[in-house]
């Protein structure tokens, strides 16, 4: 048996989240190159940074526990990008491909949230305090963005509901 122990099973967590993080850094610059609003393609920029910060941290975790940082290969991630370039690839308007780029980052957010999440628990639960510091550090990024996502498309869904010219009936 490959994998006895919750440490066992916080590696794999980690790995997955490696390899998540990875996926993330390619996606990113390809979502800011599609949104229409520049606030939102700041904001997918922006991510891209504290992504690779956080892709690092999980180096510096690594190291902390002795490990060499690996990675699985995360089907669900791949699955989710994929889902997010199948519907930005329909006909829309730029309102409604920004609210469907905001949508999909969500869903990769609550996702990421989740893993880091039960990392979390684990290495609390383990002891490990440095690296649950850490994981912790990278939950609150997460949830951040998460919160600014949604200020994002409340924004732009208001400004639509103000502006006349931006109605759909003709
Ligand atoms: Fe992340």
């Amino acid at each position: 048996m490959k994998y006895k122990s919750l440490h066992d099973i916080f590696l794999l967590k980690l790995q997955s989240l490696y390899d998540i993080e990875s996926e993330i850094i390619k996606a990113l610059p390809k979502m800011a190159r599609k949104a229409t609003n520049p606030l939102l393609s700041a904001a997918f920029q922006e991510h891209l940074e504290v992504t690779k910060d956080q892709k690092e941290r999980l180096e510096k975790i690594f190291e902390e526990l002795g490990e060499k940082p690996k990675k699985v290969k995360v089907e669900a991630i791949r699955a989710l990008a994929e889902d997010a370039q199948w519907l930005t690839k329909q006909d829309m308007s730029d309102e409604a491909l920004d609210a469907v780029l905001i949508g999909a980052a969500q869903y990769v957010e609550h996702y990421e949230m989740a893993g880091y999440g039960t990392a979390l628990a684990w290495a609390e639960h383990m002891g490990h305090d440095k690296v649950a510091g850490m994981l912790e550090e990278t939950l609150n990024e997460e949830e951040k963005t998460d919160k600014e996502l949604t200020s994002l498309a409340e924004r732009a869904m208001n400004e639509k509901a103000l502006d006349p010219s931006m109605s759909d009936e003709d």
